[in-house]
């Protein structure tokens, strides 16, 4: 069965309308729906009083019309009641204001009280749903993260430092405390990084990242507990937030669940700059697919346009379907439209659902009724097949949050590097996984490390191994500079990947806003390129024994090398000392996809995407066209089209925001 559904809140509507709703969603080819992870007010009203039979009532409904239930627990949203009683439960943020009631995500989650009252929340429901028919599942809380800098966390922090590190001894060596005389001799000294203390110690400020991190994934490793006890049948998963969140090591946060789940919102009222963009939305689900390298669910899929003050675009006509075939081309495995219904009340009165505050079904209801009719007949073809990609991307969490701390450059954002690489990949049609540092990289042929700033023995050894047994490696600029403890390594850069890349960064320049200069290909394979512009920062690069691919042509440094390529082993390895646009990555890119000998399967115009789910004697071909106009798409062989039920061949033609699913025939 492929997982198709809705989020529905019962208790913001009158029962006497729960059995129109069910009804609508059983029409629709719905199976599955999300309930109760905002309730905690209406299922403890007050301290210790539980309340389940509203919901036991919406759950034999929503069963007698064939839905499966994912129960989530409430603990993103305490109750007033707990909060008035317990204000030392509001987080602190970083300029060392708490928070106050009001809004949701207010809770520290180290604090044993909040903790308890969490447990207690969880265990009644697990004990009460545990044999209910009807319950599959369990989303743990609500897209977790932020940020605590309270006085329990600064506890918490000591301790964590503590077991990791054992004595104050190692953490003054480790943060190199002697700078500014900062060398502590009691762990109370210890500060949390507040920022009217800072700036801090790079060292300290990059543990107490990791530390929030690793509170979040302990809270939530005490509900899946509590869960895994009581209802060893469900499943555990939790609606993670894609490729942009930033706070939460979210390969940690994906380790004890079952399947990773996330919310997928294309178009965002928060960007009226710019339309949704197709490849953002494609780089979310890569990076969900990748944290546990298994299928994923979206569990909050855009059901119409967002909005909290203000509204986004209504999304066009196709568009949500589009979407929701999107995650499923990236290898979703379940897909739950946010919200059935749009709210009345409530923070979120503008971020629609799939039906209008009327309650009645309109143009976004009937798209997706569709929509489930096409699950229905393909459905079964979907289940079981995955996208195997010979090209990875390595995310570094770590990377990520030191320079959160030391952006190096004021126009430097990691994000906005990593999606530029994303983006040529997307444009030549190459399916990509995103994975770890540390990942078994041996199913990839091609793999590009982008700014990996902080490099620990063990993933430098795995790329090094990687490349040395044939593998292609692509690093970038501010690679290798720290280590593990982010101090800034003592050997030439790109530190430990310096041997692996046969080169030495002798100098580096950081450009002020808005100046560029050029490179210029100087091997024969990439002749003929016209010169790319490029930004931000230079590397200029010392070859040990790698080859020249690219030099400076402009400033003191004009004839230095920019690029360069080391043969290691029986691979690669690529050594890019700039940033730039489209102009130097997709000739680069498609020079490597040569090197590693990829070839590039699909061909089709921007815009529209093709990608591959594969299994034993199966393979469906998704084309997904998010331009508004009519595209054609040329494929050799012959298949058989899935939503039209008929053979086809090249050209392929695909209506504006429309989907073609092709299952190759022979
Ligand atoms: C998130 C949350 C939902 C809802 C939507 C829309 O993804 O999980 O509860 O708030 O955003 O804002
Ligand atoms: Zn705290």
């Amino acid at each position: 069965m492929f997982n198709f559904g809705v989020d529905y809140y019962p208790e913001q509507w009158p029962e006497e309308r729960w059995t129109k709703d069910a009804e609508l969603m059983a029409q629709a080819g719905f199976n599955v729906v999300r309930l109760a992870e905002f309730a905690w007010s209406r299922l403890e009203p007050e301290k210790g009083r539980f309340d389940f039979e509203w919901l036991d009532r919406a759950i034999a409904l929503l069963a007698g019309y064939g839905m499966h239930i994912v129960l989530g627990t409430p603990t993103a949203s305490p109750p007033p009641w707990l909060m008035a009683e317990h204000p030392e439960i509001f987080r602190v943020r970083s300029d060392g204001t708490r928070v106050t009631y009001g809004h949701r995500r207010g809770y520290c989650p180290n604090n044993l009280v909040y903790r308890d009252y969490s447990r207690a929340i969880v265990r009644k429901m697990a004990e009460h749903y545990s044999g209910n028919p009807a319950v599959v599942g369990w989303q743990i809380d609500n897209e977790l993260g932020d940020r605590c800098y309270c006085p329990r966390c600064a506890l918490a922090f000591h301790d964590w430092l503590r077991t990791r590190f054992g004595t104050l001894a190692v953490i003054n060596d480790r943060w190199g405390t002697v700078f500014w005389s900062h060398i502590y001799t009691d762990w109370t000294q210890i500060p949390v990084p507040l920022t009217i203390g800072g700036p801090h110690n790079p060292g300290l400020a990059l543990d107490y990242h990791r530390f929030c991190s690793d509170s979040y994934v302990d809270f939530m490793q005490i509900q899946n507990a509590i869960l895994r006890q009581f209802c060893p049948d469900h499943f555990i998963t939790h609606n993670f937030m894609g490729f942009v969140y930033d706070q939460i090591n979210q390969f940690d946060l994906s380790r004890s669940l079952d399947f990773v789940s996330w919310d997928n919102y294309p178009q965002m009222q928060w960007n009226m700059k710019d339309a949704a963009d197709p490849v953002k939305a494609s780089l979310g689900h890569d990076t969900m697919r990748g944290l546990k390298r298994s299928p994923f669910w979206v569990i909050e899929q855009q059901a119409g346009p967002s909005g909290w003050e203000i509204v986004s675009p209504a999304p066009r006509p196709g568009q949500l379907r589009l979407w929701a075939y999107q995650a499923i081309a990236h290898g979703a495995d379940g897909i739950l439209f946010f919200r059935w219904r749009t709210a009345q009340a409530g923070v979120e009165q503008y971020w629609h659902g799939l039906l209008d505050h009327d309650g009645r079904p309109g143009r976004r209801y009937e798209e997706i009724r569709r929509m489930g009719g096409e699950i229905q007949i393909i459905g079964e073809r979907l289940v079981g097949t995955k996208l195997k990609p010979q090209v990875a991307i390595l995310l570094s969490y770590d990377s990520r949050f030191a320079f959160q701390i030391q952006a190096n450059n004021p126009s430097f954002r990691y994000e906005t590097e990593f999606l530029k690489l994303y983006r040529a990949l997307q444009e030549l049609k190459i399916s990509v996984d995103i994975v770890s540092p540390e990942a078994n990289l041996q199913d990839y042929k091609l793999v590009f490390a982008p700014t990996l700033h902080v490099l620990d023995g063990q993933a430098a050894d795995n790329l090094s191994a990687y490349v040395s047994n044939g593998g292609v490696l692509v690093v970038t600029p501010r690679s290798g500079v720290k280590d593990e403890a982010n101090r800034i390594v003592g050997c030439p850069l790109p530190g430990l990947l310096a041997e692996l890349c046969g080169m030495e960064v002798s100098e580096y320049d950081s450009f002020p806003e808005g100046k560029t200069n050029s490179v210029r290909f100087t091997i024969p394979d990439l002749e003929g390129t016209s010169s790319p512009k490029v930004d931000i920062w230079a590397d200029l690069l010392h070859p040990t024994c790698a080859t020249v691919v690219a030099i400076y042509e402009h400033d003191y440094y004009a004839g230095s090398p920019a690029i360069t390529l080391n043969h290691y082993g029986t691979g690669y390895a690529l050594y890019m000392g700039v940033f730039g646009g489209q102009d130097l990555l997709l000739p680069v890119v498609r020079w490597l996809l040569q090197k590693a000998e990829i070839p590039l399967s699909f061909q089709g115009p921007t815009g529209v995407e093709i990608l591959k789910r594969e299994s034993d004697g199966r393979i469906l071909i998704f084309i997904l066209n998010h331009t508004g106009d009519g595209q054609a798409v040329d494929l050799p062989g012959v298949y058989w089209d899935l939503l039209h039920t008929s053979l086809i061949e090249s050209p392929i033609h695909i209506g504006p925001y429309d989907v073609s699913i092709l299952e190759q025939q022979g």
